[in-house]
């Protein structure tokens, strides 16, 4: 699956752009501030009806507008329209021109896979940076997952306002056994999807950080969760003092996090910034070989500003991967024409530049 066509309305910074894509590698080329970043942003919406980097539907519509759309037009052998609204407040989006009833349906239809500048913050950020990581890697894939998701994010926040209005009073046991009741069957849910998940992800990510370094380094993710030793009713009994007086539910899937490691050592404090960038790229490709093993389609590869934050060792090795095939549609952003040819060069793919200005 490719994307052949893609029209931007009022997204950003675009007020009207339309671009015929190829269905190998498309670099996309403009000084700083132009909307390269938004317009790729533009391509992972259309596949995950979300933005990438904003959670707030309208703060993307184009300052002094009050809406925008984007339009995919997909092929490869099947033909499929994609058109995302956000008007009035609420987000649309209709498959060759049947509407969604829930916008979870759209996803994975069109998996893609994003690198980005501000990916650092999967290694130094705060741990719902990693929760994200690993809640969109599945999600992509596993429908019943993201159901899950949104119903232990619905009872937690019930849990905890519960917790809120009680200021003191004894708790209502028969409620609060309700809250548990379902926040215990989604959490554990979670929790196994994401300790699968990280199984299974671990070895492809080894194997394309190798591919990627050539290094010996030895490295892995490890989930860490409350849940993994201990069955979620029993915390959540023990810690029942804690979370009255401290007014939220304190332990569960919502506090989990990963630990990158290298050479079993904490990558967060002990990799060198070299190591780290390789991570974050391999976690992203690794990320893609999930995608492609569990879906029919081959992933949209996003790669934002690649050349300008990786060195040239990496980047070589990134154009030899690319190289050999193992992608399908790629959609690269650089400030420098001339750069971005360099390395695609030595690529025999079919390659289409745009400007954007
Ligand atoms: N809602 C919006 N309306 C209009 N412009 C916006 C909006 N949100 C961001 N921008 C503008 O988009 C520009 C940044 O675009 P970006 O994609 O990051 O550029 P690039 O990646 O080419 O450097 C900034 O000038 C910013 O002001
Ligand atoms: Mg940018």
């Amino acid at each position: 699956m490719f994307l052949k066509e893609l029209h931007l309305f009022n997204f950003k910074n675009h007020e009207s752009k339309n671009y015929k894509l190829g269905p190998a590698i498309n670099g996309f080329y403009g000084k700083n501030g132009t909307g390269k970043t938004n317009l790729l942003d533009s391509i992972y919406m259309l596949s995950c009806a979300k933005s990438y980097f904003n959670n707030v539907d309208s703060q993307l519509v184009r300052f002094g507008q009050d809406f925008f759309s984007l339009k995919g037009n997909y092929g490869e052998i099947d033909q499929i329209e994609i058109l995302l609204k956000f008007t009035k407040g609420k987000k649309n989006i209709s498959n060759n021109g049947k509407k969604y009833k829930r916008l979870i349906d759209h996803i994975g239809q069109i998996p893609a896979v994003f690198i980005t500048p501000y990916d650092i913050s999967l290694i130094l950020g705060n741990s719902d940076e990693r929760r994200r990581f690993i809640d969109l890697s599945i999600s992509q894939v596993n429908k019943d997952y993201l159901k899950q998701l949104a119903l232990y994010k619905k009872v937690l926040l019930s849990r905890n306002a519960f917790l809120k209005s009680n200021e003191g009073n004894p708790i209502d046991p028969i409620i609060l056994e309700s809250y548990d009741a379902r926040l215990i069957d989604s959490g554990q849910a979670i929790n196994s999807e994401r300790s699968a998940f990280i199984e299974e992800f671990n070895a492809i990510f080894k194997a394309d950080y190798s591919h990627l370094t050539g290094d010996n380094e030895i490295i892995g993710i490890e989930y860490i969760s409350d849940l993994n030793h201990s069955e979620f009713k029993d915390i959540l009994e023990k810690q029942i003092g804690v979370d009255i007086s401290a007014q939220r539910t304190t332990k569960g899937v919502h506090k989990d996090d990963l630990v990158f490691t290298i050479n079993k050592l904490a990558l967060k404090k002990f990799g060198s910034q070299g190591q780290i960038k390789s991570v974050i790229i391999a976690a992203k490709l690794a990320q893609f070989s999930y995608f492609s093993g569990k879906t029919k389609s081959t992933p949209i590869l996003l790669l934002d500003d690649i050349f300008e934050k990786i060195d040239l060792s990496r980047a070589e090795k990134l154009m030899e991967m690319i190289a050999n095939k193992r992608f399908g549609q790629i959609i690269i952003s650089d400030t420098e024409r001339t750069r971005m040819e360099q390395f695609l060069s030595k690529i025999k793919i079919d390659q289409k530049f745009f400007e954007i200005i």
